[in-house]
């Protein structure tokens, strides 16, 4: 009764030049595995999700990757969508797709662009949550402990105690950087991984509270689910969702979330400066991807570039250096939120 949903839509802007809309991050192997972010999505919850079970939701642009790089997945595990929405409506299409072929399911929403290093212990964990979901009426998030006021992320208030799965008292999404630093001071505050357990049935629940526009599209659509008409139903009725994340959408207000505190190595890679914390450094902090790349009197740079590429850099401190399809940027680590700024105005 396991499914998964992998949210594959997203166009990962703070990774450019690397990322691009063509080819997003959950595209490419931003780590050098030897495989990119969404094959590895998959593969770590083999064993869990049978490959059957496993619904892409992503963008019509993107359909000739996924069919590229995962051949073993069906075209009708693939689920397009005409326009991004956000993660609420790419959620709620798949969750009424999968209840329509097993109303007793149980889901697994996960991110395609992440990275988690301890893939037994991320294993047992959604196991443990798997269990809980089938026979409780709940939502369930993993929760990071965080260690830095991330403005970036989801906060889960947990209320305090020992259990297991713990009883949430709020969940704040993306908070300011004065509400972030209250959290982490004040405790039993997690950071929402993005990866969120639960069964069909209250999921669809929360989304008729919650989100009833949303719930009552894709409710409307059941008849056509796994048939021909699927698609010309979507691309007519996908576009009037309304533009909401789950979190804002569903989290931020539902009543029955949990959370289990989680710890297997996770990261969100969700910029340069947290992929140069991951790759291997040198002894001078210097992470390179590229075989001709020459540093003299370098410390601390993240540097990405192909292997025929000749690159001589000199006394750089701090820098974000790479070229990639078509462009070459230099840039300063602590500056790299302007990076959207910089590719509009490529
Ligand atoms: N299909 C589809 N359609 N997928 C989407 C869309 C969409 O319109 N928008 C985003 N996604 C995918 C992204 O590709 C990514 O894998 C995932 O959904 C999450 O979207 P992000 O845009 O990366 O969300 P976020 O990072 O700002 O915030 C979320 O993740 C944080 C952890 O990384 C939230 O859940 C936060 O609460 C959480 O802390
Ligand atoms: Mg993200």
């Amino acid at each position: 009764n396991n499914y998964l949903i992998i949210m594959a839509g997203g166009i990962g802007s703070r990774f450019w030049p690397m990322s691009t809309p063509e080819t997003p991050k959950q595209f490419l192997d931003i780590l050098g595995t030897g495989q990119t972010m969404i094959q590895q999505t998959i593969k770590r919850l083999q064993g869990i999700v049978p490959i059957e079970n496993v619904f892409i939701v992503t963008s019509k642009n993107y359909k000739s990757i996924i069919n590229e790089q995962l051949p073993e997945v069906k075209d009708e595990q693939i689920l397009l969508e005409p326009c991004m929405r956000n993660t609420a409506p790419c959620i709620a299409y798949a969750t009424y797709k999968i209840y329509k072929r097993n109303p007793q399911a149980n889901i697994v929403v996960a991110p395609s662009d992440h990275l988690i290093t301890d893939e037994t212990e991320f294993r047992r964990v959604v196991n443990k949550g798997l269990e809980f979901v089938t026979s409780n009426d709940v939502l369930l998030t993993l929760g990071i402990a965080p260690h830095r006021p991330e403005t970036g992320y989801g906060y889960i208030h947990a209320i305090p105690g020992n259990d297991t799965f713990r009883k949430v008292e709020a969940f704040k999404e993306k908070p300011n950087r004065e509400k972030a630093e209250e959290y982490l001071a004040e405790g039993n505050y997690f950071w929402n991984a993005g990866i969120f357990l639960w069964s069909a049935a209250s999921i669809m629940k929360a989304f008729q509270q919650h989100l009833p526009a949303v719930a009552g599209i894709f409710k409307a659509g059941t008849d056509k689910y796994f048939t021909a008409g699927e698609q010309t139903f979507i691309d007519e009725e996908f576009p009037k969702c309304e533009n909401i994340s789950i979190d804002y959408g569903i989290m931020e207000h539902a009543d029955n979330i949990y959370v289990l505190p989680a710890d297997f190595g996770w990261s969100d890679l969700g910029t340069w400066g947290s992929l140069w914390e991951k790759r291997t450094r040198d002894e001078k902090g210097n992470s390179v991807v590229g075989s001709e790349v020459q540093l003299y009197d370098c410390t601390n740079n993240i540097v990405t570039v192909a292997d025929n590429r000749k690159v001589v850099l000199q006394g750089l401190d701090d820098y974000i250096v790479t070229e990639a399809n078509g462009v070459f940027m230099v840039c300063k680590k602590s500056e790299e939120q302007r990076i959207k700024e910089f590719q509009k105005n490529c």
